[in-house]
């Protein structure tokens, strides 16, 4: 079953071909980063603009390059469903994603899958790939990374799962495919909001999270000692907005400030915080695996971090994260979702599709 699958829920246009068995067939992410990095963040307005802009040669591309043919009307006729972020997200840009896949439809007979924006991140977990993926700017082609693969096939339940991007940090209980039970989330800043904001304070571009780690390789961890967020803390809730408040108040009394070095520190102890309450949350609901997912993920620090502890600490436990090409926004993790959801559901008609830029994961 191919399901051509959209995600516009914030700067990233992107569409993508995955079949049953969670192979991605083709994918292209246009990202707008190039756009809002002058204003230092995502301007949502320009956003959605951007969207309309790039959304039909994006999803056109997909289907030149599994199906072989520019008629959109030949492609879609080989599709069997469409997919297409609902929420969360910002408004305007859900829209664009949204209507596109709902006027596709309606021209096409064919079903639609709403996928939720975070089960998507989750799915990203699901994924197997040997496209070769590429990443361009609406301002000029980059090509970044080729070549996946990713030989996941059985993730056992129930999984605890970590979603950490720039608008969500939670820890998740993962029962069975769609069911999830959240066991705690970010009570202010996400982690990517904290990198983005904390590189705005140290006058590095958007977005802040990959800056913070380049530079973080170069920087001493011993010169500054930032507080570990909620160390102390007894939930499994997070909180960055101290220590994010915290680097401001260093940055402003310290006159020759180390920028590599105060990335460094900054690093560590979010991926401190990260790693003592998934930690904390294994040992309370001892999962079977635990997966990681979301733009954070990105961050090889992190990754190597979550690798040696569980390797060390919890041995029979599997950790999964996905390819890096698809921790951050990407149609082919709302695929990957939709083929679950294809499992169960024949998907809806495009009268019944709606955005939901608050939607929240199904508990249960
Ligand atoms: O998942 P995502 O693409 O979008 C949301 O759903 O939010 O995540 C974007 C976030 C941004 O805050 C960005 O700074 C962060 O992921 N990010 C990183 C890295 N790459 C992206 N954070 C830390 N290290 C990275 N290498
Ligand atoms: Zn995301």
């Amino acid at each position: 079953m191919y399901i051509l699958a959209i995600e516009t829920s914030c700067d990233e246009t992107s569409a993508a071909i995955v079949d049953q068995t969670g192979s991605v067939l083709a994918v292209e992410t246009i990202s707008q980063i190039p756009i809002h990095k002058k204003y230092g963040g995502v301007v949502p307005e320009v956003a959605s603009r951007n969207h309309t802009l790039v959304i039909l040669p994006t999803i056109q591309k997909v289907i030149k390059k599994v199906f072989k043919t520019d008629d959109l009307k030949i492609g879609l006729h080989k599709i069997d469903a469409l997919a297409v972020t609902v929420g969360p997200g910002l408004i305007g840009s859900l829209l664009v994603g949204v209507n596109t896949v709902k006027t596709l439809g309606y021209l096409s007979g064919k079903k639609i899958f709403g996928v939720n924006h975070l089960e998507g991140h989750i799915y990203a977990n699901w994924i197997k790939s040997s496209v070769t993926g590429y990443q361009l700017s609406v301002t000029g082609k980059q090509k970044l990374i080729t070549n996946h693969q990713s030989p996941i096939t059985n993730i056992e339940f129930p999984a605890l799962v970590l979603i950490v991007s720039g608008g969500h940090t939670s820890l998740i209980k993962m029962l069975d495919h769609g069911r999830y039970q959240t066991l705690g989330q970010t009570l202010d800043d996400a982690a990517g909001e904290a990198f983005d904001k904390v590189a705005k304070l140290l006058d590095l571009p958007y977005p802040g999270g990959p800056e913070i780690e380049k530079r973080a390789k170069l920087g001493n961890p011993e010169t500054y000692n930032l507080p570990i967020p909620m160390e102390k803390s007894q939930d499994l809730n997070f909180s960055f907005s101290g220590l994010k408040t915290a680097v401001l108040y260093l940055v402003k009394k310290t006159k020759d400030i180390q920028k590599d070095d105060l990335c460094k520190n900054f690093q560590d102890v979010l991926i401190k915080s990260l790693l003592q309450k998934t930690s904390k949350a294994t040992r309370i609901h001892k999962p079977k695996s635990i997966l990681l997912s979301g733009g954070v993920i990105n961050n090889k620090a992190l990754r190597q971090s979550f690798k040696s502890y569980f390797q060390k600490h919890f041995k029979d436990i599997n950790l999964y994260m996905p390819d890096l090409l698809f921790c951050t926004d990407n149609a082919a993790m709302i695929g990957a979702a939709a083929q679950y959801q294809s499992l169960k559901s024949s998907g809806k008609n495009w009268y019944d599709i709606d955005v939901d830029p608050n939607a929240k994961l199904a508990n249960g």
